[in-house]
C-alpha cells in the first residue's frame, strides 16, 4: 500500500478561502496532501492565517476579487506561475445580501451576479487551458434551490445559484472534451458568516428546527464532500448537483 496521501502532487486553487466553507475545503484539500491556492477579497489576516494552519511551503494567500474578469486572470496566472498547473479549482466565493423585489437595486443584483456567476464562468474560462484531464471542477449553490419553501428576500440570491446549476449542467459536457469533470455542491444551512450573519439566536433555532436532524451543517461537513468530488473515487462523476444538507431537501 502507498503511503502517499490521495491528492499528493495536486495543486488547488479555491476561491473565497480565508473564511467559512471554503476555509475547511483548503484544510480539508491539505490534509489530503494538495497544495493550495488560498484565495480572499479583504482579509488578509484571515488568509495569512490558514495558509499558516497549512504550512507556507504547501499554501499561499492571493487576493483577487473572485467577480472581476481581469482580477481573475491575475489570479490564475499568479497560481501557475506560483505552481507550475492546477488540477483543482473551487469557485466557493460567493455573497448573499437578502432583498424582497420591490427593494433589490441593479448595484445589489450585479454584485451578487459578478461574484456568484460570472466570476466561477471566467474562472474556469481562464484556468482550463492550464488544467489536464483527470481535473476537477466544484461550483457552489444551495440547497434552497431544491427546497419546497423558500423566503421571498432570496429571490437574487437563488437566482445566481439556479444560474450556477445549469452552468454545471452545460459545462460538464463542454469540458468532458479535456476530460475536466465538473460538479456542483449545494449546502444547506450551514455555520458561517455568510449564513448566521443578521440572525437571531431564534431565527436559528428555527432553522435548525426544519431540518430532520434538528441542526444546521458545519462547514467540514461540505469540505468533506468537495474532498470525495476532487478524489480518485469521483472519477465517473460529472455534472451533477450533490446537496449536502442532513436531509433538509
Ligand atoms: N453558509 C451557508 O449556509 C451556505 C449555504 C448554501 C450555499 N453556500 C455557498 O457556499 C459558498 C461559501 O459560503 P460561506 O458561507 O463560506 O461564506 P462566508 O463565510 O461569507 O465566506 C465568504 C468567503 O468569500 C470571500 N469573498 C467574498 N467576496 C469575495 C470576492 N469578491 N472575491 C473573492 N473572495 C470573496 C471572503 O473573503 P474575505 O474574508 O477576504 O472577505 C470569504 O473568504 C458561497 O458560494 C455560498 O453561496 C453557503
Amino acid at each position: 500500500m502507498s503511503s502517499l496521501k490521495p491528492l499528493s502532487g495536486k495543486v488547488a486553487l479555491v476561491t473565497g478561502a480565508s473564511r467559512g466553507i471554503g476555509k475547511a475545503i483548503a484544510l480539508k484539500l491539505a490534509s489530503d496532501g494538495a497544495k493550495i491556492v488560498v484565495n480572499y477579497a479583504g482579509n488578509a489576516a484571515a488568509a495569512e492565517e490558514v495558509v499558516k494552519q497549512i504550512g507556507s511551503e504547501h499554501a499561499i494567500a492571493i487576493k483577487a476579487n473572485a467577480g472581476s474578469v481581469s482580477e481573475i486572470t491575475t489570479l490564475i496566472d499568479s497560481t501557475i506561475q506560483h505552481y507550475g498547473k492546477l488540477d483543482i479549482l473551487v469557485a466557493c466565493a460567493g455573497i448573499m445580501p437578502l432583498n424582497e423585489l420591490e427593494k433589490v437595486t441593479e448595484e445589489e443584483f450585479d454584485n451578487i451576479f459578478n461574484l456568484n456567476v460570472k466570476g466561477p464562468m471566467f474562472l474556469a474560462q481562464k484556468a482550463t487551458p492550464h488544467m489536464a484531464p483527470g481535473s476537477r471542477i466544484i461550483l457552489f449553490s444551495t440547497t434552497l434551490c431544491a427546497a419546497s419553501t423558500v423566503t421571498p428576500n432570496y429571490l437574487a440570491y437563488v437566482s445566481s445559484k439556479g444560474a450556477i446549476e445549469q452552468m454545471t449542467r452545460v459545462m460538464s459536457k463542454d469540458l468532458a472534451r479535456k476530460g475536466i469533470m465538473v460538479n456542483c455542491v449545494a449546502p444547506g444551512p450551514t455555520g458561517t458568516e455568510l449564513f448566521m450573519h443578521g440572525k437571531s439566536e431564534q431565527v436559528l433555532k428555527m432553522i435548525a428546527g426544519f431540518n430532520p436532524q434538528g441542526r444546521i451543517g458545519r462547514p467540514e461537513e461540505i469540505a468533506g464532500v468537495v474532498g470525495f468530488l476532487v478524489g480518485e473515487g469521483s472519477s465517473w462523476v460529472t455534472g451533477q448537483m450533490v446537496r449536502v444538507n442532513g436531509g433538509m431537501a
